[in-house]
């Protein structure tokens, strides 16, 4: 299927692996024009490296902190520079901080607000003005996750901050919609990327148990029966993000293996 994207500008942001790289790359693939940020300039460098050589075209990069203000603040002007326009901003940056409500004080629910919700508030505030520019209308995709349909125990900040981030896409599909811009979010559930392996093996550690087992804890409450790979999420925010779901605004799409089965 042509997801009708050649040329089009796309900015995805978390893009120096796990699921923002795999997104950067459908994009690529179907022949947008990508630029990509996340906080470490030499990963950030090596990963347009690699989508250069896998996509034969040039990937242009800019590392900032989304949780740090001023960083994003520099990426707007960063991209008022290289770009006259955007027509796809994916934001891929958040996770969650395994702990208890008694374990959690408030700088720990301030920095995953920081991290989970605030970072897309500020990427899509550095956005918005090209944005509103693309011609057949812009996109926003957000990566959120399956936890808020279905609230995991141990994850009560990043359950309650992504269930933030669906209120975020609903309403400014909305509030956008003058502007031709449409918001949508994909939901990943367990995907294996640094986020699951750093976890399992702490786990692994913490429980003096070899990773297979952790990994085969919680595969074992998929209904697919294992972890999800992040190339098999960013086929989804690639369509959100293309014309092929020109009717698609407001939602958010579960990519999950079936691990939300909540009936609304
Ligand atoms: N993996 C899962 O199981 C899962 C499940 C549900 C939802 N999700 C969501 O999917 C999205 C991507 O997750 P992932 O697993 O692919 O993550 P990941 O593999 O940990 O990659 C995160 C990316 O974000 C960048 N990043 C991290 N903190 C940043 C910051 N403060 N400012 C700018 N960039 C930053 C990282 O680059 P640097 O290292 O250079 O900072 C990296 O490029 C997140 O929103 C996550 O919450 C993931």
């Amino acid at each position: 299927m042509d997801l009708g994207i050649k040329g089009e500008q796309a900015l995805v942001v978390g893009a120096s692996e796990g699921i923002g790289y795999e997104s950067a790359k459908a994009l690529l693939e179907e022949g947008a024009e990508v630029l990509i940020c996340s906080r470490n300039p030499d990963k950030l460098k090596q990963a347009a490296a690699r989508l250069e050589l896998a996509c034969g075209r040039a990937v242009r990069w800019f590392a900032a902190d989304v949780t740090r203000a001023q960083d994003v603040v520099a990426l707007h002007a960063w991209l008022a520079q290289h770009v006259p326009r955007l027509d796809i901003l994916v934001s891929a940056v958040g996770g969650s901080q395994r702990a208890l409500f008694e374990e959690l004080d408030d700088a720990a629910w301030y920095a995953n607000y920081e991290f989970n919700v605030m970072g897309t508030v500020r990427v899509i505030r550095a956005a918005l003005e090209l944005l509103k520019k693309s011609v057949k209308g812009g996109r926003i995709v957000i990566l959120g996750a399956a936890g808020p349909r279905m609230p995991y125990p141990h994850q009560l900040v990043s359950n309650v901050h992504k269930a933030g981030l669906i209120a975020l896409v609903k309403t400014l599909g909305v509030e956008f919609q003058p502007y031709n811009i449409r918001v949508n979010s994909v939901s990943p559930g367990r995907t294996m990327t640094a986020l699951w392996t750093t976890r399992i093996e702490k786990l692994s550690a913490e429980r003096g148990v070899p990773p297979e087992e952790i990994v085969r804890e919680f595969a074992q409450e998929i209904p697919l029966g294992r972890f999800g790979e992040p190339g098999e999420i960013a086929p989804m925010v690639a369509f959100l993000a293309s014309h092929k779901t020109s009717y698609v605004t407001c939602q958010s799409i579960l990519v999950d293996g079936g691990i939300a089965r909540g009936l609304i």
